[in-house]
């Protein structure tokens, strides 16, 4: 099979966490040695937005802000690459372009961002795309996609099925800030709806749900696409 995982930003802490690391990488390169074709994008997390916002204060343009997130986002890419160990390819690919030469099955790729304007969904789809994936697991830190934030309002509802066209609207009210992408951006899910890209969100706490996503198991939020 082949599949791209995005592994948000919680998976990669102030503080890195090297055990949750290690962990995730024990699970997906199971998945690639079972002769899969994995490409695995991370995401900024909590240091992107703390450079970002020094940047920003240090009179930065956004663009200087996205390409220094950028960086950040490569940074966790080469934790995640050195936590698959021998299941990765040794190159973090900085173009799309770049990355179908660098698929193939046994070794995950392993990337980060790649140019300002967008987020890493945004590059998960577009790796999905080119790479012909038969699934995008969205990794996050919630259970999936809920009817509001749950983290600000505790009523909120998981939803098990959503279409893209709803999160586009939501995405089409939300900023075009560095650092600050909501749950996705919407270039991100442009790039699903054409590709018509099956895709599932689930926790990243446990490295289990991002293989059950992998496997088709029902679980998370699957986007449909009317
Ligand atoms: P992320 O997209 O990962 O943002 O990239 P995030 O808010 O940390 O999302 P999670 O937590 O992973 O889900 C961090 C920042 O890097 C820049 C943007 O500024 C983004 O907010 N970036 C990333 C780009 O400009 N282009 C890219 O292709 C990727």
């Amino acid at each position: 099979m082949r599949a791209v995982v995005k592994l948000g930003g919680a998976l990669f802490r102030r503080e890195p966490d090297v055990t949750a690391l290690k962990h995730m990488g024990k699970v997906l390169g199971g998945f690639v040695e079972d002769g899969n074709q994995l490409v695995l994008v991370a995401g900024g997390g909590e240091n992107a937005r703390t450079y970002i916002s020094a940047a920003r204060k240090l009179g930065a343009e956004e663009s200087t802000c996205d390409l220094l997130g950028i960086q950040i986002t490569r940074a966790n890419a080469e934790l995640l690459r050195l936590a698959l160990a021998s299941s990765a390819s040794s190159k973090i690919p900085t173009t799309l372009s770049d990355l179908p030469h660098c698929v193939g099955p046994r070794k995950a790729v392993v990337m980060g961002g790649l140019q300002p304007g967008q987020s890493t969904n945004a590059v998960a789809a577009l790796a999905a795309e080119i790479t012909r994936a038969e699934i995008l697991v969205n990794g996050t830190d919630v259970d999936g996609i809920y009817t509001e934030d749950p983290k600000k309002n505790t009523k909120a509802k998981l939803m098990r099925v959503v279409d893209a066209d709803k999160l586009l609207g939501w995405a089409m009210g939300g900023e075009v800030f560095a650092g600050r992408y909501e749950l996705l951006d919407p270039l991100a899910i442009k790039i699903m709806q054409r590709a018509k890209m099956p895709t599932r969100f689930v926790s990243l706490a446990d490295p289990g749900n991002i293989l059950a996503a992998l496997q088709g198991k029902d679980i998370g939020t699957k986007v449909v696409y009317s």
